[in-house]
């Protein structure tokens, strides 16, 4: 395959949903340095979101900060307006916003489950609803061989359960049979839909299990590759599920977990 591998993504755009910080945000900076033009989203970091734009217009690259609440409708179709106003179509969304509420089940309020399913499942509904419209209005591109591409952040909490985590395990679950399903309505249109699954990845979401060396450690007896991720694990793996290098790859979760969801309890049992 003749493709630069520095310029994976010469020529497209990119949509990244929570993109102020974290995972979203290394993903949106991988996307630039491979040439892309990237849609920064964030709901409440506006400096942050600012400034990512600003280091990445300063490298040379292409980059706006948006702000949208992904749980809303009329957020999500002015953003992705806004974005297509700015550079012209999109050629991949990350549907990566998304948040955690933990609490027992018996603290957990209406209001957590409901704002943690709209956030992290409902939102990546509204945002690819409205990439699959644009996607399917859009003149095919020399820069890509799919005609649009998505990528649904989920958690390796699609395949483990969660104790104390009901509402975001149960809105990871979600986003799988979204994300399969979604890939198997739009493969014959060329769309292309697939999944990450994080593991432990070293962000603010999780700082209390990473923090401290006893934390840590604790922590480490889940990961049988011995490390914490960092979000340029993510990045990389999203840079290729986004570029042509993954032309014939839709439906598909990649995890990315240091072998999290392999069952490590089990290497001294069972
Ligand atoms: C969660 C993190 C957690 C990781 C592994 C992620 O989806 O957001 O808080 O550390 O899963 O359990």
């Amino acid at each position: 395959m003749d493709i630069d591998p520095r310029q994976l993504l010469l020529g497209q755009t990119a949509l990244i949903t929570g993109a102020s910080s974290g995972i979203g945000e290394a993903i949106a900076r991988r996307f630039a340095a491979a040439g892309a033009a990237v849609g920064i989203n964030y709901h409440s970091k506006p400096d942050a979101a600012e400034q990512i734009a600003k280091d990445l217009s300063s490298q040379g690259g292409q980059a706006i900060a948006l702000k949208a609440d992904v749980s809303r409708e009329d957020e999500v179709r002015a953003m992705v307006a806004a974005f297509v106003a700015a550079f012209g179509r999109i050629d991949t969304l990350v549907a990566n916003a998304g948040i955690q509420m933990d609490a027992a089940i018996g603290e957990m309020s209406l209001e957590q489950w409901q704002r943690v399913l709209a956030v992290n499942l409902t939102g990546q509904f509204l945002c690819a609803r409205e990439a699959i419209w644009q996607f399917e209005m859009q003149e095919p591109t020399p820069h890509s061989r799919a005609r649009g591409k998505i990528i649904c952040m989920s958690s390796v909490h699609e395949a483990i359960p969660w104790a104390g985590h009901v509402n975001y395990a149960a809105s990871k679950g979600g986003v799988l049979l979204m994300m399969k399903t979604l890939a198997q309505e739009l493969a014959g249109k060329r769309i292309r839909v697939n999944g990450i699954a994080p593991g432990a990845i070293r962000t603010e979401i999780n700082r209390a299990t990473w923090e401290t060396p006893e934390a840590e450690a604790a922590l480490l007896r889940l990961i049988p590759y011995g490390r914490i991720g960092e979000r340029a694990d993510v990045a990389e793996a999203a840079l290729w599920l986004a570029s042509d290098l993954s032309d014939y790859v839709t439906g598909t979760t990649l995890f990315i977990d240091g072998g999290m969801a392999l069952y490590p309890a089990f290497r001294a049992g069972g």
